[in-house]
């Protein structure tokens, strides 16, 4: 009934999985008959903390009490707090809140325009920032593009992992470089470990800014808070949205050396205190409970466990931290549904790579639940 209605009410944009789901705790989902799935996607990669957390509750509730929002046109509490500790966390200097990982590259794109006073952009091949136009023109499928060209401004587009390329692309009409630390929808590529760095060199040596999208890398998932602290590089302007607030819809473009003016930009909903309050419960708890440690240790056995079974199906383990993806030889689509039947949900990314995102509350033994119905269905 819930399916047929979803279908009839809701339109075509996601090929849903054949369950419905009602409720969660830890990294467990249940479905209306009360079967448990062991969630290794956590709402593609927003509920670091898991479902139905005890301290993103008591901050909901606390938020319950007080508003809900109460607009841009004044400060509260919450949202400046979080911002703080943003900055404080990110080595950078100023926030601006929107509600999604498209709404925080949109607001990067305009600030770099409103900054240079120029409209060219770099992404790299296989790159994926979003769906809004802005955001849509910086990513690379064909598929989500042709449809709805013309696009927005100019982007030209250059292999990901080579650095060559970026130097040899930028023009004096550059306005900035964007590049996702690990490409997330491309399949889980992790780049050459210099790679940032030297990005970072070209892009201050040509006087052009850095947007680093941390949408799906950030928020603790590769093992630091955001994954270019790793490589000691300080972009102009970083993004995440996803697992900033545990799954609620928030995303932050945060800045080093450039503001808007008022007009520039704004969001009515953006950074409103009832988010701000969750976002900031969930890094604190990050910090606290020492997950970015887990999410390495926990990350690192899965690979190795996943490296021993020794199938001849697998093509290639990478990624960091639990941003793991798994590349069969052959479609992993149908995999999907063989997962669920096993209680676990996955999820597959570039037709061949299944990509684990689980919560970073992840522990051993709901691993080795995984790692066994992995040897089952992956022959
Ligand atoms: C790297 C990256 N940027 C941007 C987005 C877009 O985020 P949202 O779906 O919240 O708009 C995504 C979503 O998958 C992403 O992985």
């Amino acid at each position: 009934m819930i399916t047929k209605d979803g279908q009839n009410y809701i339109m075509n944009t996601y090929k849903r999985y054949p369950i419905t789901l009602k409720n969660g705790k830890g990294c467990n989902v249940y479905d209306h008959e009360g079967n448990e799935y062991l969630d290794m996607i956590s709402g593609i990669a927003c509920c670091p903390l898991g479902h139905s957390n005890e301290a993103i509750k008591k901050a909901i509730m606390e938020s319950a009490d007080g508003f809900t929002n109460i607009s841009n046109l004044f400060y509260t509490e919450q949202q400046v707090k979080l911002a703080k500790k943003l900055v404080e966390v990110s080595g950078m200097e100023k926030c601006f809140f929107g509600n999604s990982g498209t709404e925080a590259n949109e607001a990067a794109l305009k600030l770099a325009i409103a900054n240079t006073k120029k409209h060219e952009f770099i992404a790299c091949k296989n790159a994926f920032h979003g769906r809004t136009f802005g955001s849509l023109s910086a990513t690379w499928e064909k598929k989500y593009r042709t449809k709805f060209k013309p696009l927005v401004s100019k982007f030209k587009f250059v292999e990901y992992g080579n650095t060559n390329a970026i130097e040899n692309t930028i023009s004096d009409k550059t306005a900035a470089v964007i590049i996702e630390p690990i490409q997330g929808e491309a399949g889980i590529i992790v780049p050459p470990e210099d790679y940032l760095k030297e990005v970072q060199e070209i892009c201050d040596k040509k006087g052009v800014l850095l947007i680093i999208d941390e949408v799906q890398t950030g928020n603790g998932r590769t093992g630091t808070y955001f994954e270019y602290l790793s490589h000691s590089i300080k972009p102009d302007i970083v993004t995440t949205a996803k697992g900033l607030a545990n799954g609620l819809p928030m995303g932050v473009a945060i800045a080093k050396g450039i503001d808007f003016e008022p007009g520039d930009h704004a969001s009515t909903f953006g950074g409103n205190s009832f988010v701000s309050s969750v976002a900031l419960t969930t890094i604190e708890t990050i910090f606290k409970e020492n997950l970015m440690e887990n999410a390495k240790n926990i990350g690192e056995y899965i690979k190795n466990e996943i490296q021993m079974l020794n199938k001849k199906s697998i093509k290639d383990i990478r990624g960091k931290g639990l941003m793991i993806g798994i590349e069969l030889r052959k479609n992993a689509k149908e995999k999907v549904a063989e997962f669920i039947s096993k209680k676990i949900l996955i999820s597959v990314v570039h037709e061949k790579t299944i990509r684990l995102l689980p919560p970073l509350i992840i522990n051993k033994g709901e691993v080795e639940n995984f790692i066994s119905s992995f040897n089952e269905v992956v022959k």
